[in-house]
């Protein structure tokens, strides 16, 4: 079951003049941000294969965002934030849930992401939409000191 509708915020998609508070907003969600460049072309949203961004806005500016892509019948779900001061209330959940619809709609047939493997939250989110693990990529990212790996976690849609 998809979880209820947020109270008191608003779903939209991103626009240019949104890049600089996602980029703000992903420093304060994790210790891995994207650069802020990033957020340029998904913010744009112009193309579905470079990715476009769903959020949630509250009073004071995006609690949630998701960034991800689809190529034909492949989606992808790029990245997932949201505020630290908002955690745990189902907002991420909802907003992927939205995504995934949205990606059903328009006709793709799978959903795929990656995700550090030290990731516990985002994981046990993506699990609890639905995802499973079925692969690894051995010392895909980056760490301080060394490398980790990635877990790639797919969906039927
Ligand atoms: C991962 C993240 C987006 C979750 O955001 P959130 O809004 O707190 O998530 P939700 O409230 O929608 O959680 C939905 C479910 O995910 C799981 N979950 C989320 N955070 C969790 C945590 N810290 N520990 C265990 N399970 C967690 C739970 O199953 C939760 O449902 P429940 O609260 O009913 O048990 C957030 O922690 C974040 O922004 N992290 C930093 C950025 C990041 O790592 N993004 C992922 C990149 S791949």
């Amino acid at each position: 079951m998809n979880p209820p509708e947020p109270s008191g915020v608003q779903l939209r998609f991103a626009t240019p003049d949104d890049a600089v508070t996602l980029a703000d907003l992903d420093r304060r969600a994790g210790p891995w941000p994207w650069p802020a460049a990033h957020y340029q072309v998904p913010c744009r949203g112009t193309d579905p294969a470079q990715g476009r961004v769903l959020l949630l806005e509250g009073a004071t500016g995006p609690l949630a965002a998701v960034v991800y892509s689809r190529v034909l019948e492949l989606g992808e779900i790029q990245n997932v934030i949201s505020d630290p001061g908002h955690r745990r209330l189902g907002l991420a959940r909802h907003l992927l849930s939205e995504v995934l619809a949205q990606l059903r709609i328009e006709g793709a047939e799978r959903c795929l992401l990656e995700v550090r493997a030290s990731n516990g939250p985002a994981i046990a989110l993506y699990r609890r939409c639905g995802f499973v693990v079925d692969g690894r990529r051995r010392n895909y990212y980056p760490l301080g000191s060394g490398r980790e790996d990635a877990l790639l976690m797919s969906l039927p849609l």
